[in-house]
């Protein structure tokens, strides 16, 4: 017999039972202390507008604090019989407490329900990666600063270019990562407002006090037109999936580079061989697998905007069944971004920089422009010095000193670092993890 919240007088086809449940039991298990949280903050209101007993609260309040230590400790499940997390909760609270449970769904819809849940989880999981963003933001800082002095080539067209340095190219991700991070923040802070009270999209006749839910659940503020509220189903998805994607889009070119640079011909970089993997039939193999795997699940990550833009095109306002399906392409996501996050850091933190690449003759033209700036400088018009040191390479008569000059902010010579790791540390200081974490606790005491 199917348990269902909306169940009336007869029972729901099987097949359409399955087809509609999808992947939701599995998905909603991610969201399941969230939605003990939000039931929490829905039902202390409750109470504050005189729709609840205060002993009636405490009793659910009890009851839902034992469901979330049931999360916490992995023993909550949403049965076979059950739709969703919504309906177990509800469920296991009926049983334990009768009638009381049947209380707490007044001003409520799972709409809204859904809606604050994902918003929860999502700020939680915008936390993890902001520290591992961090992590290896200070692991790349720390290498540039270690190799500012070792060159290599600069490449344009995958040609060689001009002369560059490992204090550059570690430092470049770094301070890419920084941009990444200004973009999770404007997704976590559109992220952190309250949707609840919205309830089916359109508000509810009870004087709901959608300022105490606010304030309960440590959201910065509210959605505040209901049906905007609905709207952000979707858009905060994919507003988030677009940060993911910036931050898995530094991850890839980077893997791309390492891949690059440590294959045989260029020999810029080596890891240790226990971070490599071999071939079935070539013994002599010691291939990057980490780093292609970065990059292809960094890719993936950076399809994923698209993906929910497409689940949700052209739907017009209100609800639709719809907007579950996003939940199996986003929620997946987190944790594959964090561990890309986490093994790039790792990686990173073993890999071997080649200190004499430019002793390789091969690479003399890369200072083609240092001698064409030294010439300027000396009063030869810049189109000049630029011919002549041009003809010299034709000839085979071009030599450099292969001194390096650059002085200016960013360059070889000075490449700010300090500065990158302070726009860092002022975008980090906006987050205010701490008001939620305070919010969170203060509602499970
Ligand atoms: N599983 C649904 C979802 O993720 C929950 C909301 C159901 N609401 C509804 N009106 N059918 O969207």
């Amino acid at each position: 017999m199917a348990n269902k919240l909306w169940e009336k007088n007869f029972e729901v086809n099987r097949e359409i039972e399955r087809f509609t449940v999808g992947k939701d039991r599995e998905m909603d298990l991610c969201l399941a202390p969230y939605d003990v949280l939000g039931s929490m903050a829905h039902i202390t209101m409750l109470q504050a507008i005189g729709l609840l007993s205060a002993e009636e609260l405490k009793l659910l309040l009890a009851e839902l604090k034992n469901i979330y230590h049931a999360c916490e400790s992995g023993e909550f499940s949403i049965e076979e019989e059950v739709e969703d997390v919504h309906s177990q909760i509800e469920l296991m609270l009926t049983r334990k407490l009768g009638d009381v449970g049947k209380k707490i769904h007044s001003g409520r819809s799972r709409n809204d329900q859904v809606l604050v849940d994902l918003k929860l989880f999502i700020r939680h999981e915008l936390r993890e990666i902001t520290e591992e963003v961090k992590l290896l933001f200070d692991e790349l800082l720390q290498k540039s600063d270690r190799y500012k002095n070792i060159l290599m080539p600069g490449y344009t067209h995958l040609q060689i270019a001009m002369p560059s340095s490992f204090g550059l190219w570690f430092g470049a991700y770094a301070e890419s990562l920084a941009d990444d991070m200004l973009f999770l923040q404007a997704a976590y802070r559109m992220t952190n407002r309250n949707p609840l009270g919205s309830a089916a999209g359109y508000g509810s006749s009870f004087p709901l006090n959608r300022q105490l839910t606010t304030d309960l659940l440590g959201f910065d503020s509210m959605d505040y037109n209901v049906a905007y509220a609905q709207m952000g189903r979707g858009k905060t998805e994919r507003n988030v999936a677009f940060a993911m994607a910036s931050v898995a889009g530094t991850l890839a070119k980077m893997a791309f580079d390492a891949c690059l640079f440590n294959s045989q011909n260029f020999d810029f970089v080596r890891l240790p061989k226990e971070c490599t993997t071999g071939s079935s039939i070539m013994p002599h193999k010691k291939n990057p697998d980490v780093f292609e795997l970065i990059r292809a699940k960094s890719n993936k990550i950076q399809g994923l905007p698209q993906q929910i833009m497409l689940i949700m095109n052209n739907l017009p306002m209100g609800y639709f069944r719809d907007l579950q399906i996003i939940k199996e392409v986003l929620l997946p996501a987190f944790g594959e971004l964090k561990d890309c996050l986490r093994m790039t850091a790792y990686i990173i933190n073993k890999m071997e920089v080649n200190d004499r690449i430019l002793e390789n003759r091969m690479y003399d033209p890369i200072f083609s422009v240092e001698e064409v700036n030294r010439l300027v400088a000396a009063g030869v018009p810049f189109r000049d010095a630029y011919k002549k040191v041009g003809m010299d390479i034709e000839a085979g008569s071009f030599v450099s000193d292969k001194q390096i000059r650059h002085i200016h902010e960013g360059s070889i010579g000075n490449l700010c670092n300090d500065r990158i790791a302070e726009l860092m540390q002022s975008i980090l200081q906006d987050f205010h993890f701490d008001r939620v974490e305070r919010a969170e606790k203060q509602l499970l005491s």
